[in-house]
């Protein structure tokens, strides 16, 4: 498994492996890797010859009030990772690699991202556009790999590709959570033991929520108004939003279907944290 920081590098590698008829799958990231990149990296390996994960922190998703600075950083924890799951190549830039003196050219989206994270953090899905953009150029992968726990990322991205013509597989893959269902994140963390306790209160609404589309519950305001309940009843947790969308447009429903995604922002504390499902997972 190798580390490289340069674009040249990572083209010359995957030139290497593509004349060997190689097949190879990217999985993006911005590093602290957890079992939830762990299981990307899985999935890749399993559909392809080989694996780059990419590690960079991105600047350009981050608003200038966001944890851009104080994001966790560790390579050498990650390589282990990447080592251990079957990795082949880490590409970890530094962010004037990626973005060069006169950068100038965004790729931006409407309607998807009007939504959900997209209207808190309006500047976030630009950015993410851009860098996944970018790596896809840098990569050429034939597959690409994404967590659903970020699932308007997933959307967003899935939309991109298909918009832009961009002749990559996206594959989402499942929320990996702890033994007691908070969902992984690198932004885990900032949590101090009592904001873990208090971040209970995300799986537990999602498991709500998954309960009553189960038992047949079909009017979105009814459960979302029961998962918003769980987490009201939390001191420190503080509502960004819970909303029920169409899964592909992010636009807001009022009575459920087969293609809905209920996906929650809570702060607790000062960790803003996500968490979501998808109907067409447990219908
Ligand atoms: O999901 C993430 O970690 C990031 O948004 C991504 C896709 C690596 C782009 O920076």
């Amino acid at each position: 498994m190798k580390i490289v920081k340069t674009i040249d590098e990572v083209r010359t590698q995957v030139k290497e492996w593509r004349t060997q008829g190689l097949s190879v799958g990217l999985v993006p990231t911005m590093g602290y890797l957890h079992e939830g990149h762990a299981s990307l990296i899985e999935a890749s390996k399993r559909d392809n010859d080989r694996t780059v994960v990419s590690d960079f922190v991105n600047p350009i998703q981050f608003a200038p009030t966001e944890d851009l600075e104080s994001y966790p950083r560790d390579i050498n924890r990650d390589a282990q990772v990447v080592e251990e799951h079957g990795g082949d190549l880490i590409f970890n830039p530094e962010p004037k690699e990626m973005y060069r003196d006169g950068f100038v050219t965004f790729v931006d989206m409407s309607v998807l991202t009007e939504e959900l994270c997209g209207l808190s953090r309006p500047t976030h899905f630009r950015g993410v556009c851009t860098v996944v953009s970018k790596l896809f150029n840098i990569v050429r992968p034939d597959r690409a790999y994404f967590g659903k726990k970020d699932a308007q990322q997933l959307a967003v991205i899935k939309r991109m590709a298909e918009d832009l013509n961009m002749d990559i597989e996206i594959i989402g893959c499942p929320i990996v959570r702890e033994s007691d269902g908070l969902a992984k994140s690198s932004r885990n963390t900032y949590l101090n033991e009592e904001e873990r306790r208090a971040a209970l209160v995300l799986s537990k609404a999602v498991f709500c929520g998954i309960n009553e589309v189960k038992s047949g519950q079909k009017n979105c305001k009814n459960i979302l108004d029961k998962m918003k309940g769980i987490i009201l009843n939390e001191p420190l947790a503080k509502i960004d939003y819970v909303k029920m969308v169409d899964a592909k447009t992010m636009r807001q429903i009022e009575t459920l279907d087969r293609n809905a995604l209920c996906a929650m922002a809570v702060y607790i504390g000062k960790t803003r944290l996500i968490d979501n499902f998808f109907t067409e997972d447990i219908l």
